[in-house]
């Protein structure tokens, strides 16, 4: 008689790098700019990369709980540390998932002291963009690795989440509103470099996060 042998899925024993949370940008030591990412998103991607037989390493400005089976998290703050983490780990990685709100405004200077303030201060912030770590990380890749990321738009969502999958040359990208920074529930369009728009109606983050990693996995899993 035939066993009943499970189908191994997609992401077993497969490394799965996914950023999370949002990124902070100091000014002196106690201020900063960010912004208001919860990590809810990252989090359910790397829940669900471990259900679905992966390892994750989970690098996160939004360290939320304490050790998880089958998650290595890296907590980091600012977009530097994010981005050397993730060089730390591309190598093992076979899919990267950048999930993270990072923060793409730093000061040009970083007082060390505490900035004091006047009754008649004005203060000036000078800003320059932080380092792009996902196009950083598609130009480091091994061959093999599927490379994707988030497209948060307040207008032309397609037509510009395109664009940033051609500009950082990532292998697919889901494209969601302004809507979806904070809240617990999103709806979502999956786009890849073929052409293919999915639309995911309105769900939660675990949902949609299912959703996600079944079409990582029905297009790249067998690599
Ligand atoms: O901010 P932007 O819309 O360009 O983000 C698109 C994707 O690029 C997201 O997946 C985000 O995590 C990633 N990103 C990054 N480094 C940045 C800015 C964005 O990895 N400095």
């Amino acid at each position: 008689m035939k066993k009943n042998v499970r189908p191994k899925s997609p992401f077993h024993r497969k490394t799965i790098l996914i950023t999370s949370g949002p990124t902070r940008e100091y000014l002196d030591p106690v201020r900063f700019i960010s912004n208001d990412s919860s990590g809810r998103m990252g989090r359910a991607l790397a829940d669900e990369a471990v259900r679905r037989g992966a390892s994750v390493v989970w690098v996160t400005g939004s360290p939320d709980s304490g050790p998880r089976p089958g998650i290595k998290t890296v907590p980091v703050v600012t977009t530097e540390e994010m981005s050397r983490e993730c060089r730390r780990h591309l190598r093992r990685a076979d899919v990267v998932i950048g999930a993270a709100a990072v923060c793409d405004w730093t000061p040009v200077r970083k007082s060390r002291h505490k900035i004091k303030k006047g009754p008649r201060t004005r203060l000036t912030v000078r800003l320059r963009p932080t380092e792009d770590i996902l196009r950083r990380l598609s130009s480091l890749k091994r061959p093999g690795t599927v490379v994707g990321g988030f497209a948060l738009e307040t207008q032309n969502l397609l037509k510009n989440a395109r664009r940033k999958m051609a500009d950082k040359r990532l292998d697919f990208i889901v494209a969601n509103d302004a809507s979806a920074i904070g809240a617990s529930e999103s709806s979502a369009c999956f786009l890849d470099r073929r052409g293919a728009t999915v639309f995911f109606p309105r769900s939660t983050k675990t949902r949609l996060a299912r959703r996600i990693l079944g079409e990582i996995a029905s297009r790249w899993g067998n690599g």
